[in-house]
């Protein structure tokens, strides 16, 4: 039997996994973490991470071929294939501070998979690491490898949260990239093997390793720059009265540009757009590319001038102060059907209106309170490392109150600023919740989910990202 190992039971490495056993009965899989209380969770009916069908495919699979386990080092000694999937951070210190991959965690993943091995394996990057790694990883495996083989693939995973399991069920590919050797290429094959128990063989794509890990970079970096670009418009289409729902399907009839990723918002968040392409704009002032590297700055330069953008209008528009006011912030996950908030906009945007005196109480339907203080005192980039390295019982911010209803949160509020584009956001009574609300009432809505038309008739003064100003807005300034 084929047994598999993954070092990293995170948003990437249960998922992944969880698939591969329910895919593959006849392989053993095993997923392995350092952070005890992660893998307990794994254990329990409470699974650490919100993913729609996932705690279906866990139960199917959880104790038949598919074990989580905090010993790291029996089960990777065991394994034939170890997928890497641990944290690959943005540097806060040293060398690169602020933009190269902090690769502390894969690095002694690599020392302890090279101390305790005693067969020859494969070693899979299923994390998102910078291009050439493979080789240092290699470097640090044949040094301490006693006269055992590894072989080093790249892998690297494609899924978005939300829809992780569709996304790992039917993947638009599979890359492997691995060393154009006999070795390489036999370790290429025994991976395709696993992944072609479901997904059809036209969509698995053998590369070279730095093509593979480039891709990676590569893709993040080009959907994050659609979502650039369209909130770039969606600037210019409040200046000039366009609509950018409008634009957005205009341009993505174009069967060269395509409709997805196109929808403008508060900005994108998550683990690993900013994460990816900071390290990507390393990687070509590495290699002397100054050009190159300023080109992908200008996607994150434009997200944060949107999210700055959006807290302006909200201050400018009350009155240019929030100072006081309690404003309801609906949603706090960086995106609708998952409870991850890391480098979610909300953090910013929440920051921002605190920063200008408002009194802020935010509802999420799958975030809490704990997770909402801890993101709102936390420095920039400490989010992304194993739990129990994180910094301690921040100290609350007491301007926030977290509740469990959004008519709560928006009681005797002065404003509601829509984050998160959750479903039940949709088809809230907004009748009840203006007349709840401190007149004027406003909506700042970053998602363009709400019926405009129909929360004016209410009485509520709106603004949607990249939509034609409410007459109210009109003469405030977008940036002050
Ligand atoms: P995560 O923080 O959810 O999980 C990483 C896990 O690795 C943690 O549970 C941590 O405790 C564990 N870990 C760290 N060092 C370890 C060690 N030495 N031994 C054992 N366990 C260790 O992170 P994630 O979201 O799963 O991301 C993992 C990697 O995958 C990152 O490189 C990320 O860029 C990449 N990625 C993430 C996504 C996503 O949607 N989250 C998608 C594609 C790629
Ligand atoms: C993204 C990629 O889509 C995955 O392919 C990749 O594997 C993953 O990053 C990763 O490497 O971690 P994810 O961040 O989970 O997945 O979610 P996305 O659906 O890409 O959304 C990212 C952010 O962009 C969210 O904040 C979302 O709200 C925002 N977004 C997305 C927009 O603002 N507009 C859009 O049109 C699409």
């Amino acid at each position: 039997m084929v047994k598999i190992c993954c070092i990293g039971a995170g948003y990437v490495g249960g998922p992944t996994m969880a698939v591969i056993a329910l895919k593959c009965p006849s392989i053993e899989v095993a997923v392995v973490d350092i952070s005890v209380p992660r893998i307990n969770a794994w254990n329990s009916d409470q699974l650490p991470i919100y993913e729609p069908g996932l705690e279906d495919v866990v139960k199917q699979c959880r104790g038949k071929n598919l074990f989580f386990s905090t010993d790291v080092e029996k089960h990777v000694s065991e394994a034939d294939i170890i997928f890497v999937s641990v944290n690959t951070p943005t540097k806060t210190r040293g060398l690169g501070a602020g933009k190269a991959a902090d690769l502390t965690y894969w690095e002694s993943a690599a020392r302890m998979i090279a101390d305790v091995s005693k067969s020859n394996k494969i070693v899979v990057e299923k994390s998102t690491v910078p291009v050439k790694t493979a080789e240092a990883i290699e470097k640090i495996l044949t040094h301490n490898s006693k006269g055992i083989h590894f072989q080093i693939l790249s892998n690297p995973e494609f899924l978005a949260e939300g829809t992780a399991i569709q996304d790992l069920l039917k993947p638009d590919r599979v890359l492997i990239g691995g060393r154009e050797t006999p070795g390489g290429r036999k370790a290429i094959q025994a991976l395709k093997d696993v992944y072609a128990q479901w997904v059809p063989e036209d969509r698995i794509i053998a590369t070279n390793l730095w093509s593979a890990e480039l891709s990676k970079l590569a893709a993040n970096a080009f959907l994050a720059q659609r979502i650039s670009s369209v909130n770039a418009m969606s600037a210019l289409c409040e200046a000039t009265g366009a609509d950018v729902s409008q634009v957005s399907h205009a341009v993505g009839k174009d069967s060269r540009i395509g409709p997805k990723f196109l929808n403008a918002s508060v900005g994108f968040g998550g683990s690993c757009f900013q994460k990816d392409i900071l390290n990507l704009i390393y990687i070509c002032e590495c290699n002397g590319l100054p050009e190159v590297a300023n080109y992908w700055k200008q996607v994150i330069k434009v997200n944060d001038y949107q999210k700055n953008r959006f807290v302006n209008r909200v201050v400018s528009s009350m009155f240019n102060t929030v100072s006081g006011k309690k404003i309801a912030a609906l949603g706090f996950a960086f995106k609708k059907d998952t409870g991850d908030t890391r480098e979610t906009p909300a953090i910013d945007v929440c920051k921002g209106l605190l920063g200008d005196g408002a009194r802020v109480s935010i509802y999420d339907p799958q975030v809490s309170e704990d997770q909402i203080q801890r993101d709102l005192s936390m420095n920039k980039f400490d989010w992304d490392h194993p739990l129990h390295l994180q910094p301690m019982s921040p100290t609350a911010v007491k301007q926030v109150s977290v509740v469990w209803d959004a008519y709560v949160a928006t009681k005797d509020a002065h404003g509601i600023c829509i984050l998160t584009e959750w479903d039940e956001f949709k088809t809230l009574d907004y009748q009840r919740i203006y007349d709840n609300m401190r007149k004027p009432a406003f909506v700042f809505d970053g998602r363009n989910i709400v019926n405009v038309k129909k929360l004016r008739e209410i009485g509520f003064i709106v603004y949607s990202i990249g939509k034609p100003l409410d007459p109210w807005l009109k003469d405030m300034p977008a940036m002050a």
